[in-house]
């Protein structure tokens, strides 16, 4: 076969774009640096240092002493599915709280991984009422997990989890949370909120690219893995071998994403760094800023004002206007990256996320000064300058 190289003249560079969509957002120029530092073997002494960093970081930003913390090597899905099919046995009982795109994609896992799937399915764009899993929990009297999302991606919504906690430690059951969105820019209180497992993703509130998926995993969770009558089916996401590669003996499981673990590294200094409080708060005030600004742009909130993350923000797109082509507009004219809608949102809404390197004051303005002037050009009128005074005044009163 004759090679032919592509010249490189030939090959799309690739553009600086501002990521405000559901990720990934934009990376830290210090993450990015950390990255080209040269190969190092994944059992070397220094590699191992830099593993304990990580994981001393990590478990501060997913606030747990009690549980173990490390990156599974995968995005978000990951964690996802090493939950699901590492603490769940074929026959065994999970709940799993329902009101959203990847609520329902937890479903289809823990199909596959042979439980006995019991779905509560509410309404998109709201919280989850905790009074539903309360009365399914009275039905059944062996349940293993109970599962939700503190940060449903596709709807918007911030689910409070101390109330669902509670009641699966009212039933004796795990419970496992969704934290991918949330982790870095939402508070995640492992410990106190008597979360059994949780996981994460790189590419939203970490400030990296995508390639990790951070899991804290609880003492009796690990206990229960270790305790099962059969093996997990997926050997690469066995949480209690890649515990073990990461926290116990360090004996080799796979080969470690040596350059993602040190963009992870610097993400989670960058996250130290800011501070946690710190970090939250300014994910708010640009949240806040946004919400103001497309509310001056006469659009309408998809979540309402207490439920709404901070991470992402969901607007109905108006009548008559279509909703690609403005996005297409954004990113062609201006560089920026907004999402589109999933699941039954599809075709409905916009989702512009703000996290983690993305929350920036500038990007918000930049975002709405752009609206302003292509929304007229795809039929939706608004007046010049009034999204990003209100987004503005909201800033100088949040002082930002
Ligand atoms: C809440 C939530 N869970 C899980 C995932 C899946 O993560 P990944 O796409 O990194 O596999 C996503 C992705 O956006 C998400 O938003």
């Amino acid at each position: 076969m004759t090679q032919s190289p592509v010249p490189a003249s030939k090959m799309p560079s690739v553009p600086p774009r501002i990521l405000l969509g559901p990720g990934p957002s934009n990376v830290d120029p210090r993450v990015l640096r950390a990255m080209m530092q040269p190969m190092i073997g994944y059992l070397d002494p220094d590699y191992i240092e830099i593993m304990n960093e990580t994981v001393d970081m990590l478990k501060q930003v997913f606030q747990t002493s009690e549980g173990s913390a490390f990156p599974l090597s995968g995005t978000g899905s990951a964690g996802m599915e090493a939950g699901l099919s590492s603490l769940l046995e074929p026959g065994d009982t999970v709940v799993m709280c329902i009101y959203g795109f990847f609520c329902e994609r937890m479903v289809d896992m823990a199909e596959r991984a042979g439980a006995n799937v019991v779905p509560l399915r509410a309404d998109w764009g709201r919280a989850f009422p905790e009074e539903m899993l309360e009365a399914e929990l009275k039905k059944h009297s062996n349940v293993k997990l109970v599962t939700a999302i503190q940060a449903e991606t596709s709807t918007g919504v911030r689910q409070p989890l101390q109330g669902l906690s509670r009641l699966a430690q009212e039933h004796d059951t795990l419970f496992m949370v969704d934290a991918v969105t949330a982790l870095g820019g939402e508070e995640m209180a492992f410990d106190a909120w008597n979360i059994d497992y949780a996981y994460a993703a790189t590419q939203k509130c970490m400030a990296c690219p995508p390639g990790l998926s951070p899991v804290a995993i609880s003492p009796r969770a690990l206990e229960s893995i270790k305790s099962r009558k059969t093996k997990p089916v997926s050997w690469y996401l066995d949480l209690w071998l890649n515990a073990n590669y990461w926290g116990f003996d360090r004996v080799y499981h796979h080969t470690g994403p040596v350059s993602m673990v040190l963009a992870l590294r610097e993400g989670l200094r960058l996250i130290l760094q800011e501070g946690l409080e710190n970090r939250y708060a300014r994910h708010h005030r640009n949240a806040a800023a946004l919400c103001a600004g497309l509310e001056a742009l006469g659009l309408r909130m998809v979540v309402p004002a207490e439920h709404r993350l901070d991470q992402i923000t969901l607007a109905w797109i108006p009548d008559g206007v279509d909703g690609d082509a403005v996005r297409n507009s954004l990113l062609r004219g201006h560089g920026i990256e907004i999402g589109r809608g999933l699941g039954e949102f599809a075709g409905k809404v916009w989702r512009v996320g703000l996290m983690g390197e993305s929350s920036k004051p500038e990007y918000v303005l930049a975002l709405l000064s752009a609206m302003e002037k292509i929304l007229p050009e795809h039929g939706y009128e608004v007046a010049s300058g009034v999204a990003v005074a209100a987004a503005s005044e909201s800033l100088a009163r949040a002082g930002g």
